[in-house]
């Protein structure tokens, strides 16, 4: 098969990590007859200084043209600290987002029983835990109307949701629950937020139509505290843009590090594959951050490509890495392994070469 992927290497540790991506995928491409192609585009921070433009039209055109889009990470500190900034990095992942109608933003958590210790959670608490998040990431909070008077000394941002945003992501996350354990759980706000309550009305409306899924309702500060305390208990999690931000990131850390997690965001037009984490600028440059999350992230995209043999592998090679010891320093402050050893390796699991020249 051929695939054209638009690469958006963004800011921060983005680069390096999605590099050991496009090995990883060059290796798959050589074992199993596919061509992949890239193109480079620029988004974030690093767009706005080259640019002015944390999202050019270009790559947008681009993404719009392409099978999927693989991407890094986006922020700096720079802008993180000065609230009056009027362009800001983030706002070209957003409108990208936009633009794509990528409406579902899909995160599963999953635990590696080799590092059970670094999870904050006891091993026990662990056993068991495997959910995928469904996070609504193209309405809410971050995209209603926002104002700030005049004085400086009032602001607001609306939350605005329709039911056929509730129901197209609802759908989706449903479907995956009836391919799972079959239980839904959403996550709101419904004993105070308006918005809340059309989320529940619609999913109870849609639950007669998956009569195999149990569904679960939660409130968020009850499900942020569930997910510590017990958090086999979650299968299939469906929530509003912001909670979905706040908990992922939360759940994130089950599994011993955020450089682990993978997410795909899916809608109507290309889909868009990205780590969870951001630009981790303190680590940029020094070949030190875990690549795991971003690769975890290009085998979610040979699975929408529908190679799930080839997504299986990439998984069972960073399976092998993990339980190998071989691990980045997020993971091992002692021994540990550079980002572009860790693609090597994977790289070398893949062509079913042993790295016999490490440790
Ligand atoms: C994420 C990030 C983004 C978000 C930021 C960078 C805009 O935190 O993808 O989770 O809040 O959606
Ligand atoms: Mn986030």
């Amino acid at each position: 098969m051929k695939k054209n992927i638009t690469v958006i290497l963004g800011d921060g540790i983005g680069p390096e990590v999605t590099q050991q991506s496009i090995k990883v995928l060059n290796a798959i491409g050589e074992q199993y007859g596919h061509q992949f192609t890239y193109s480079y585009q620029l988004m974030g921070a690093d767009a706005i200084d080259k640019t002015g433009n944390p999202l050019p039209d270009e790559t947008v055109e681009s993404c719009l043209k392409t099978d999927a889009v693989l991407f890094g990470a986006i922020g700096h500190p720079k802008y993180d600290n000065d609230p009056t900034a009027k362009v800001r990095p983030e706002q070209g992942l957003l409108k990208l987002r936009k633009s794509l109608q990528l409406f579902a933003n899909i995160r599963p958590i999953t635990i590696y029983p080799s590092l059970h210790h670094l999870s904050p959670l006891k091993s026990k608490a662990l056993e068991d835990v495997d959910m995928v998040i469904y996070r609504e990431l193209t309405g809410g909070i971050y995209f209603g109307k926002k104002t700030l008077n005049k004085e400086g000394t009032q602001a607001s941002d609306d939350c605005v949701y329709t039911i056929e945003e509730i129901e197209r992501i609802a759908h989706l996350a449903f479907k995956n629950a009836q391919q799972r354990r079959k239980k839904l759980t959403l996550v709101d706000k419904a004993n105070v937020l308006e918005t809340s309550r059309l989320w529940r009305k619609v999913v109870q409306q849609l639950a007669s139509q998956y009569a195999d899924v149990a569904v679960d309702y939660m409130f968020v500060d009850n499900a942020s505290m569930q997910i510590i305390l017990n958090p086999k208990q979650f299968d299939v999690i469906l929530t509003e843009n912001m909670f979905g931000d706040i908990i992922s990131d939360e759940a994130s850390v089950l599994s011993g590090s955020l450089g682990l997690a993978p997410s795909a965001s899916v809608g109507k037009g290309t889909a868009l594959f990205e780590p969870i984490h951001g630009s981790y600028p303190q680590a940029a440059g020094k070949d030190i951050a875990n690549p795991i999350g971003s690769i975890l992230s290009a085998a979610m995209m040979l699975d929408h490509f529908e190679m799930y043999n080839e997504a299986q592998v990439v998984r069972n090679a960073v399976a092998w890495t993990l339980q190998s010891g071989f691990v980045t320093k997020d993971i091992d402050p002692i021994n540990n392994y550079s980002t572009s050893t860790i693609g090597d390796l994977i790289r070398d699991f893949i062509e079913n070469k042993l790295p016999s020249d490490v440790n």
